[in-house]
Parts: structure tokens; sequence; C-alpha cells
């Protein structure tokens, strides 16, 4: 198990794809053995209202929103990466972060995750998201590892079976998948994560989420970014999905 800390940004431009899912279910988890802090970067503040609701004989999670004074955005990477204050922080991004913004999250973080929902527009606007993180260099630079996680998953559904396609073809790594299920709406309104629900209806989801806690923890996956960053500079045009889930570059389709 890793024992450094941590820092997980959880990030994809298009909106409504499992962010503030994926970021209250990793806090909730990672709060029964570290110190953690979650950080709402979004001005909604889905985050920080889950937290809210949170009762107080859960194991304890500070949140902080990405403008309070305490949040110390000026700081150098340097300096956060020596002085981790929390064992683990886990921003939740906006919807629609772009450019220096991004660049800003980016270069507070050592891990980076990318909740992604198998829908023909979830995944162009997926693919246009990750050629922009991807070009800013920082990923590489810094050795920051990134990992997709496939969100509101219906089994073999042909759209899944084009997701994992698309992640196959950029060489990215698939570090999870997680089902479509209404465990997450209950959880999200009493401020708890899958892992604090009853195990009897959850039992699929832990499971599931074995899989993310395992790649976030320990550091067994060879980073493919080179690739992924050759792949998508060398494409002009942004990738579509095609109605019969053929994936191609805009205007080709
Ligand atoms: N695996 C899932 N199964 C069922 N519902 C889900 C799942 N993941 C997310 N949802 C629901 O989908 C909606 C959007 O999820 P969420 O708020 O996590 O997305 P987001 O990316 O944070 O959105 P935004 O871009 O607005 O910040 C919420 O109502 C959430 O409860
Ligand atoms: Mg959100």
């Amino acid at each position: 198990m890793q024992d450094k800390a941590q820092r997980i940004l959880v990030v994809n431009a298009k909106g409504g794809c499992g962010k503030t899912t994926v970021a209250t279910n990793l806090a909730s988890y990672f709060a029964r053995q570290y110190s953690t802090l979650l950080v709402d970067q979004d001005p909604q503040g889905s985050s920080m209202r889950w937290l809210s609701q949170r009762m107080d004989n859960l194991p304890k999670i500070v949140g902080m929103k990405g403008g309070d004074a305490g949040y110390r955005p000026n700081v150098t990477r340097a300096w956060l990466m020596q002085n981790p204050l929390y064992q683990k922080t886990i921003i939740d991004a906006p919807a629609g972060v772009a450019g220096h913004a991004l660049a800003k999250l980016v270069a507070q973080v050592d891990t980076i995750l990318i909740p992604v929902q198998p829908s023909p527009i979830d995944i162009s606007a997926t693919a246009d998201f990750i050629r922009d993180l991807l070009l800013d260099g920082k990923i590489r630079q810094h050795g920051i590892r990134l990992g997709i996680v496939a969100n509101r998953v219906k089994a073999n559904t042909r759209i899944y079976h084009t997701l994992r396609r698309f992640l196959k073809t950029l060489g990215l790594p698939f570090v999870g998948i997680l089902r479509d299920t209404q465990n997450y709406v209950r959880a999200v309104d009493e401020g708890l994560g899958i892992h604090d629900l009853p195990s009897s209806q959850t039992e699929a989801d832990v499971e599931q989420w074995k899989t993310v806690i395992n790649w976030l923890q320990n550091k067994f996956e060879v980073q493919k970014t080179t690739s992924i960053r050759e792949h998508i500079t060398a494409r002009a045009a942004p990738l579509s999905v095609a109605s019969n889930g053929n994936i191609a570059a805009s205007g080709s389709v």
C-alpha cells in the first residue's frame, strides 16, 4: 500500500459524468483510514452540500471550497507535495474546466481520475478534454498518473463496448467501472458513500470500487501517456462517435 500523501483530481470538462459522485465516494472511503481533505472547486458546491449532510459519527472528512483562505491555491507545486497537510486530498472539479484553470488544478495533484459515461456525446467530449489535458504537457513533466473510470455503466450495451474500444485506441489506463445504480443517488442525499451503506445492498459496488482503489494505492500500472499524446496530437479533428458506434475524426463519420 502506498503511504505517501496523495492528491487526486477528479475532472472532466463534460458535465454530469460523475465527478462529484467519484470524489465523494473516494473521500468517504479514504476517511476510514486516512486524514482526508475534500476540495470543492465547483461554484455549484455539490461536494460541500454532500459533506454538510454527513453525520458526525461517520469518519471525518475536512471540506474546503476552492476559494477558501486555507486552501492556498498560490503555493508552488513543490511546496504542496512536500507539505502534505492531509494524507488524501481529493479535488472535485467543475464542468467546463479548461485552459489556465485546468492547468492550475493539474499543477496541484499527482493523480487524475476522469469519469466518463458510455454515451456518444460523453465519449466525444471526453476525447477533446483529454487532448487539452495532454497538450498542456504537465502530465508528463510531473509524472502525474491518469486513469479513466467508466461511470453509470449498463453492462453489455453496445455503447459500453464502444467506450472500451475508444479507451483502448488511446492507450488510456482504464482503472474501473461503476455500474448505474440508485445506490449512488441514495447515498449522495445523506452525505454517505457506497462504503457507508449496508453491505447487503452494495456488494457489487464495493467490488467495483476495489479496482479503482487498488489502482490509486499501487503503482502497478506503467503510464502510457506518450502514446496517448502522440495519438491525440496527431489528430487534427476531434473524435466523434457515430450512431452505429464507430469512432472517427469529425467530418469523416
Ligand atoms: N453510477 C451512477 N449510478 C446512478 N446515478 C449516478 C451514478 N453516477 C452519478 N449518478 C447521478 O448522476 C448525476 C450526476 O452525477 P454527478 O453530480 O456526480 O456528476 P458531475 O460530473 O459532478 O456533474 P457536474 O458536471 O454538474 O458537476 C447525479 O444525480 C448522480 O447522483
Ligand atoms: Mg459535480
